[in-house]
């Protein structure tokens, strides 16, 4: 698999952003999965601003939560829920009833994820997943040995996990378990993209392309999907053998 090698973050996040943008326009319907995190934070401001910009409508369109941190309320403003309610939710007034995400609360977790199985299902299944990538390869909350066969589940967090996960809290917060998609729901999307941006991710990236395609580099996945896509910047490209833009 060739990655599109794009200049900087910044070039990197308008390219992402567009083709949600596109997508939306051809299909207003969409149903679209996104990662929370550092890597698509600009995607996701640049994907508001145009479509407030250029009056995109996404009144139909349905956003599915990717994961959360089992235990963090939606308020914390290190949570997923927190991160797309105020950088796309509120931005594009999208309603209740076009928002999916875990409730990490949830007495029953397991029942949790069989409505997210069933919701996804009914829609028809994701038409556009956009991930980041852990410093470990997870996929969400994907981690190294998890079975490219699992569709939503509560999984036990890596320690690399657990320990960069404190980034995104401004007081430390005990961190134990994720509930996530699972690949498999990343193999069924119709259209899938992996994002990496900065020199911490070269390694991580180099063995997504390079190695072997395994449960323990989860984000390898991404290569046994027909439409799937990995888009970095130069930083993270840094480490392949070979580049392409
Ligand atoms: C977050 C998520 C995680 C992150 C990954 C990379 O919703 O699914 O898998 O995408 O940990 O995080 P950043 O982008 O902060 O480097």
């Amino acid at each position: 698999m060739q990655p599109e090698i794009f200049a900087d973050y910044n070039a990197l996040s308008l390219h992402a952003a567009n083709k949600i943008i596109e997508l939306v326009k051809n299909k207003p319907k969409a149903v679209i999965s996104l990662a929370s995190g550092d890597t698509p934070r600009l995607m996701c401001k640049l994907m508001t601003e145009i479509a407030i910009r250029e009056n995109v409508d996404f009144t139909q369109s349905t956003f599915i939560g990717l994961d959360e941190w089992v235990g963090i309320p939606p308020e914390n403003t290190g949570s997923c829920h927190f991160f797309f309610k105020t950088l796309v939710f509120e931005p594009l007034h999208l309603l209740p009833a076009q928002i999916h995400l875990f409730n990490a609360l949830a007495d029953n977790l397991v029942q949790e994820c069989s409505v997210m199985d069933k919701t996804i299902r009914e829609k028809g299944g994701i038409d556009l997943i956009i991930v980041g990538v852990g410093m470990n390869g997870h996929i969400g909350f994907n981690e190294p040995g998890t079975s490219f066969d699992h569709y939503s589940h509560v999984t036990e967090l890596d320690n690399t996990t657990l320990t960069v996960g404190q980034k995104y809290f401004t007081l430390p917060v005990t961190l134990k378990k994720g509930i996530t998609l699972g690949l498999k729901h990343l193999l069924e999307s119709k259209e899938a993209f992996v994002l990496a941006s900065g020199l911490k991710k070269a390694a991580i990236i180099q063995k997504t392309i390079e190695d072997k395609i395994s449960s323990q580099i989860p984000a390898t996945v991404i290569r046994s999907h027909p439409r799937g896509v990995v888009m970095i910047d130069e930083e993270a490209a840094s480490l392949l053998k070979k580049q392409t833009s």
